[in-house]
């Protein structure tokens, strides 16, 4: 039963010990194929916050796909952040900026969205569509296909107006024809699972979208600490959210997804 932990906006600098503690405990617990991070490692992409995001990564024992965030580029040095943006993120977290991780089951793939020029928003490049169609449309239509970014495709249900991921709707016509299932990402510090369909009402295909909260950070926007815990059972995907209770993470809520002729139909 293939199951992946989501993990997002970690922000070391900004962590609180027993929560990471109580997150470490929790995956060590769940044991998941694959821990996804998508971004904000660190809150101002210093070397102590790199080291010290890299120091809890070595202590999950399973593999790990991870891409940057905004706050994984310097801010103030304004030489780091236009020449050499991810040079720590690289040295201090991963080479690969278009991590993939395949099993018989899923694949997945990350993209880094984080840019110098535009801080705070994400991009994503014409290069990088072209990257996406050619790996995922050369998979079997039935695999279990999974995009990571930092910034977000589809806005939160309350709120229609945050900034989402540049290029998205372009980047979403090319996910649809490569039969994509699963977008994960981070950014806003907010959990939601939608259909993408709601916001992106130009796709053919359902594209399941799966938000992770801040995990461990104190910058949270009226929201426990949270992970998501996702499961995938062809046809079906299970997205559980797990919070912070004070003591430990547990579930606070499990939304159930079959897709039925293409189309991902949630189960009540
Ligand atoms: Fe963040
Ligand atoms: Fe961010």
């Amino acid at each position: 039963m293939p199951v992946i932990a989501h993990i997002s906006d970690l922000h070391f600098g900004t962590e609180q010990p027993a929560v990471a503690q109580g997150l470490l405990d929790d995956l060590l617990e769940i044991k998941p194929d694959l821990v996804v991070n998508s971004g904000d490692l660190t809150q101002r992409a210093r070397v102590r916050q790199f080291m010290a995001a890299r120091a809890f990564m070595n202590r999950i024992p399973f593999p790990q796909l991870t891409v940057p965030g905004n706050h994984d580029i310097p801010f103030y040095d304004v030489m780091m952040r236009f020449f050499s943006p991810l040079a720590r993120y690289q040295h201090y977290i991963s080479r690969d900026l278009a991590p993939r991780f395949q099993t018989n089951e899923f694949f997945v793939l990350g993209v880094n969205t984080a840019r110098s020029a535009t801080w705070k928003n994400g991009r994503i490049s014409v290069e990088q569509i072209s990257e996406i169609r050619e790996t995922l449309c050369a998979l079997p239509f039935t695999q279990f296909k999974v995009l990571v970014t930092h910034h977000p495709f589809v806005p939160p249900p309350d709120d229609p107006s945050p900034a989402l991921v540049g290029r998205g709707p372009e980047a979403m016509d090319v996910l649809d024809a490569c039969g994509a299932d699963l977008l994960l990402a981070g950014h806003l510090h907010r959990h939601y699972s939608a259909d993408a369909k709601t916001h992106h009402v130009r796709i053919k295909r359902t594209i399941l979208v799966a938000q992770a909260g801040t995990a461990i950070s104190h910058r949270r926007r009226n929201e426990p600490n949270a992970y998501n815990l996702i499961t995938v059972i062809p046809p079906e995907v299970t997205i559980q959210v797990r919070t912070w209770t004070g003591a430990k993470f547990e579930p606070l809520t499990s939304t159930r997804y079959m897709k039925i002729e293409n189309h991902w139909t949630r189960q009540e």
